[in-house]
């Protein structure tokens, strides 16, 4: 028989990943609208924006006001990726930093100017600083199945890169499917490796939804004992630096598959359903999930 979890967490990353690659401006009064919404439907814990260069990704530029006017529900996060992000991070009162890093050094350059290793040797620093500042920090690692540049990724450099974080301290890995290549088997088998060789950590996986196999992933994932999902309220996001990074699995779907197999997360469907309409005529395309056209064609 299939091993499912009692209960899965959900972090929901619309605010962030969902809305970092969109093409419109989304106001700073529209996100928070967002955010609360989410908060509303019972999501606990989520990423709400990310302190980096203005000049790289102008959608996070009011990380400052996000982060100071988002009301504190559960446990919020924020992305850094060096020591300038941490700090103006900490400075607007962050109490959760997630770092990231992509497994592939063409990936990391292309994301944060700087390859792989030199981005992990930095991160060394600002992280015993976090930790020793009782911080609990997430560490992100992209490309951690293909990359868009490199091709297929192999399980011992995902490995490799996830035991360096854990020896730096990290609360938190969240494993990504960045571009959305990944097929159930290579999910299982990733997640079954870093279960194996890290049973103590908090795994968390993240899957885009490029070629609609997310859902099918996060099944096989919860095969090898994965419980935690990052997912993205009406499907948004994407890098903007890894092309054919469609958006994220949407949190309404997977939401309802939980639930239909008998599994709790605390959040309301419906719920999420009113955050996704209300952000919806502020984002560039029409947003299709399957429980949120369920949802419209109800209202209607
Ligand atoms: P750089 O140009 O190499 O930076 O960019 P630098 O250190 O040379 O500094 C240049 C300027 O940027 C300086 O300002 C710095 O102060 C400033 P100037 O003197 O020119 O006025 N600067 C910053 N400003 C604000 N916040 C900062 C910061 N750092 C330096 N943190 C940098 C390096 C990392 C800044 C740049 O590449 C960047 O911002 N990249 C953004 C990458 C990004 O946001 N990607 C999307 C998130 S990751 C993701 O989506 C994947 C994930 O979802 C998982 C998955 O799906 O795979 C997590
Ligand atoms: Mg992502």
């Amino acid at each position: 028989m299939f091993i499912l979890p009692k209960n899965v967490t959900i972090i929901e990353v619309g605010p962030r990943d969902g809305l970092q690659n969109e093409k419109n401006h989304v106001g700073e009064e529209e996100k928070l609208e967002f955010i609360h919404l989410l908060q509303s439907a019972g999501i606990k814990e989520m990423e709400l924006t990310s302190f980096v260069s203005p000049k790289w990704v102008p959608q996070m530029a009011d990380a400052k006001n996000i982060v100071e006017k988002a009301k504190k529900i559960g446990r919020q996060f924020v992305l850094a990726p060096n020591e300038k992000g941490a700090d103006l991070a900490i400075e607007a009162g962050a109490e959760n930093i997630a770092v990231f890093v992509g497994v592939s050094n063409t990936f990391n350059k292309k994301n944060i100017n700087r390859t792989t290793i030199e981005s992990m040797n930095s991160l060394e620093l600002v992280i015993a600083k976090l930790k020793s500042d009782g911080i609990f920090v997430r560490a992100c690692i992209s490309t951690a199945f293909y990359c868009p540049y490199e091709g297929k990724i192999e399980i011992e450099e995902v490995s490799k890169l996830c035991s360096r974080f854990i020896s730096m301290g990290v609360d938190e890995l969240s494993v990504a499917d960045t571009i959305g290549m990944a097929n159930p088997m290579e999910s299982y088998e990733l997640f079954n490796r870093l279960k194996d060789l890290f049973p103590d950590v908090l795994l968390t996986a993240h899957f885009h939804d490029t070629r609609k196999m997310a859902i099918a992933n996060i099944f096989a994932a919860m095969q090898a004992g994965v419980n935690r999902f990052d997912t993205s309220a009406g499907g948004l996001g994407g890098c903007p630096f890894a092309p054919g990074a469609t958006g994220n699995v949407a949190t309404e779907d997977v939401v309802h598959m939980l639930h239909s197999l008998g599994i709790e997360t605390g959040i309301d469907v419906e719920k999420i359903c009113e955050a996704v309409g209300m952000i919806a005529p502020h984002v560039s395309h029409p947003i299709e999930t399957g429980m949120y056209k369920l949802y419209k064609n109800r209202s209607s």
